[in-house]
């Protein structure tokens, strides 16, 4: 990575003062860029410092953790003394660093952007219907009926996580959801209860963000207790044979969030054939949330097989959601 795109990187980590130095550190320093271009998997930046935040996790007096908020109840404030720490750790580390950086992904599960999905899901009309969703990494996602919600004046189920966000159009509308078959499509499923798994999940995320951290966590417990189906591979493939394993006749839910821009045309329009095949036989509902970025905001849209329409903006990752008045 060149020193202008390591910068490029950095403005959109503003809200880690931590990773914005170290970005700086790397770009100032050859051996430290030698060891990010050897990262195989994409975005460098993210993987690097998430591989180092890992390695870091499982346990080390090692003065480099004492900077991480993640990992001390009194981070120490960025010094001097930080970017030298932290190329020893770097250096140190290498082999593990390119080990993970050529098996791990970009994975974050959020979800509180179930905010959004959740009334997407009752926009529907469905009471009963098995639920899909397509690049599900840890399957956060397929547990959105086993949240907490509020939206403003507006709640909606019991459990554990309460999951919040500034409700800034329309109110939701609630119904009863009763979910069949949950079923997650990744290239790479992450498991709930895998160790391995949840403190990757956990590294990817900013060392300064305590809610994300605990949210995730509660997630994972609820998610890892639930029967949710992981399938393996490429979902323009996966999904009209799991489309085909369903009860002839009865509706589906195909969900995704954040993943259709790492899909390449052929595969959308392979993903919008299997839906289409589908729709022969059966009622599918099709939700798409982070299609349109705009600023911190992303579009929200819905498909009854009508066509598809916006129905809301909403942040991200769940901050605020903006329900459009549909007529
Ligand atoms: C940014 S994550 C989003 C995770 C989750 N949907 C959410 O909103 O928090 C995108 C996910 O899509 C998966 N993915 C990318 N390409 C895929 C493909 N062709 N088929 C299935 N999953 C894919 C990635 O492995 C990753 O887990």
């Amino acid at each position: 990575m060149t020193p202008e795109a390591i910068a490029a990187w950095a403005k959109h980590a503003v809200d880690s003062p931590l990773y914005v130095r170290l970005s700086g550190v790397i770009a100032d320093d050859t051996e430290l860029v030698r060891v990010l271009d050897g990262v195989a998997n994409l975005p460098q930046l993210n993987i690097l410092l998430a591989a180092v935040h890992m390695i870091l996790a499982r346990g080390t007096d090692d003065p480099l953790a004492s900077y991480y908020a993640s990992l001390t109840d009194d981070p120490r404030p960025i010094d001097d003394d930080l970017a030298g720490h932290f190329r020893r750790f770097v250096l140190d580390h290498e082999a593990e660093v390119a080990t993970i950086g050529a098996t791990r992904y970009t994975q974050t599960n959020e979800a509180r952007r179930c905010v959004a999905l959740l009334p997407a899901v009752w926009m529907s009309g469905l009471d009963r219907f098995h639920l899909v969703e397509i690049g599900a990494s840890a399957g956060l996602n397929l547990a959105l009926d086993r949240y907490r919600y509020r939206w403003g004046d507006v709640e909606w189920g019991t459990s554990p996580l309460l999951l919040e966000a500034g409700s800034r159009g329309a109110d939701p509308q609630p119904r009863p959801v009763a979910v069949g078959r949950r079923i997650g499509l990744d290239v790479n499923p992450l498991d709930p209860r895998d160790p391995d798994d949840r403190a990757w999940l956990e590294a990817l995320l900013w060392p300064e963000d305590p809610d994300r951290r605990s949210r995730l966590r509660a997630a994972l417990d609820i998610t890892a207790g639930l029967d949710i189906e992981m399938v393996a591979g490429d979902a323009s493939i996966t999904l009209p044979e799991v489309l085909d394993t369903l009860p002839a006749g009865e509706p589906v839910v195909v969900m995704d969030s954040f993943t259709l821009n790492q899909l390449t045309p052929e595969q959308r329009s392979a993903l919008e054939e299997a839906v289409a095949d589908a729709r022969r036989d059966r009622d599918v509902f099709r939700i798409s949330l982070g299609q349109r970025w705009r600023d911190d905001g992303s579009s929200l849209d819905i498909d009854d097989g009508t066509g598809w329409r916006q129905v809301a903006e909403a942040h991200h990752h769940g901050r605020w959601v903006d329900f459009y008045v549909l007529p």
